[in-house]
């Protein structure tokens, strides 16, 4: 069995443990795994690795961030001649199955090449926590693990100079980085891109909370749906979403929080910080799993599936039905954790 793999999307903690788990297992297989690099422009382009991935190629990358064969945000299906290179390549190259590390929209593609008869496998990754059909993605806990430090750090300013602090957070449609983040934070307010943004709550709130220890720290979501925004403008990705960092939602609520209060107020972005560095303990194990349960995806030929985490199991489920929807943050969850921060 002639395999590729390649990773797509933003690149996030825990991508090379997973490949490094499903190349330990592919390897006792006695299958040949060649990287792919930059995601599914590789496929277009034809940019393979000249020789399979052996075990000193993987053994080491437990530990590091990023990814190992590159990563870009291709869509070949945006195109019908990257879509006919990609076919053509997969048979150029003899790959029997792609193996796909992504989030939703390089699940996506996997998910659609495999409609169109070509056995694809599926790795859940994305820092937002938003694919549909698995518990967790891995990235998510190692950039949590960022904004927590950054928002503990942060505390120590906003307390010695009597400031409100906004910490911005990504997550694109879903709150979960900012839900999270503002939990292990124990921040004054969180703010999700699912629940309308109510600014009068917000610095009725920050008064209150001002008035008892003199600062305040507010997590907010990339994502959070800003008054002004006119969204017909903005800049889009490959697939379709607008860059939301061009948003500035910290910068906006940090100059409201400042009218409305009379409090100073700063604002601080992790950005793409928040996506680099080592993967926590919790993401090279699930990574790990993950890639290990793909290999056995591969030889079961059980094609059109992606591993997902359900409970403490690792279980392979239908691609399609992971990438049909986001997975977003409940209201009632939100409610269940503001009694955590509105005193
Ligand atoms: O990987 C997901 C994500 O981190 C989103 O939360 C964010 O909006 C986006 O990627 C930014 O990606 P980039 O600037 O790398 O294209």
């Amino acid at each position: 069995m002639k395999i590729g793999m390649l990773t797509g999307g933003g690149d996030c903690p825990g991508l090379n443990p997973a490949m490094r788990g499903f190349v330990l297992k592919a390897l006792d297989y006695g299958f040949e795994v060649y990287g792919v690099r930059e995601g599914w422009k590789g496929l277009v382009k034809g940019i393979v690795e000249d020789t399979p991935l052996t075990v000193g190629r993987v053994e080491e990358i437990i530990s590091w961030g990023g990814t190992m064969l590159r990563s870009s945000r291709t869509n070949p299906y945006k195109d019908p001649a990257q879509l006919q290179a990609v076919k053509e390549n997969i048979k150029a190259f003899g790959f029997d199955c792609i193996v796909a590390l992504g989030g939703e929209d390089t699940l996506g593609v996997a998910s659609k090449l495999w409609k169109d008869g070509i056995p694809t496998v599926g790795i859940p990754k994305t820092m937002d926590n938003d694919l549909d059909q698995t518990d967790y993605t891995f990235g998510f806990d190692s950039s949590v693990a960022v904004n927590v430090d950054a928002a503990d750090r942060l505390r120590d300013t906003a307390k010695s100079h009597g400031r409100v602090i906004v910490l911005e957070v990504m997550g694109r449609h879903a709150g979960w980085v900012a839900l999270h983040t503002g939990i292990a934070a124990g921040a004054d307010y969180i703010l999700l891109p699912e629940i309308p943004l109510d600014l009068d709550a917000l610095t009725a709130h920050l008064k209150v909370a001002y008035a008892r220890k003199g600062y305040g720290i507010v997590v907010a979501s990339e994502g959070v749906e800003l008054p002004h925004v006119d969204e017909s403008e903005a800049k889009l990705d490959a697939f379709g979403h607008v860059i939301l960092g061009d948003r500035a939602v910290g910068e906006f609520l940090a100059k409201e929080i400042e009218k409305r209060t009379g409090f100073e107020t700063r604002s601080a972005v992790t950005g793409h910080i928040q996506r680099g560095g080592a993967p926590s303990a919790f993401d090279r194990v699930l990574a790990s799993r993950l890639g290990l349960r793909a290999a056995q995806c591969v030889y079961e030929k059980d094609f059109g599936k992606m591993v997902a985490i359900h409970g403490t199991d690792v279980v392979p489920v239908d691609i399609d039905a992971a990438v049909g929807n986001l997975r977003t943050v409940p209201k009632e969850l939100y409610e269940s954790i503001i009694p955590l921060f509105n005193k």
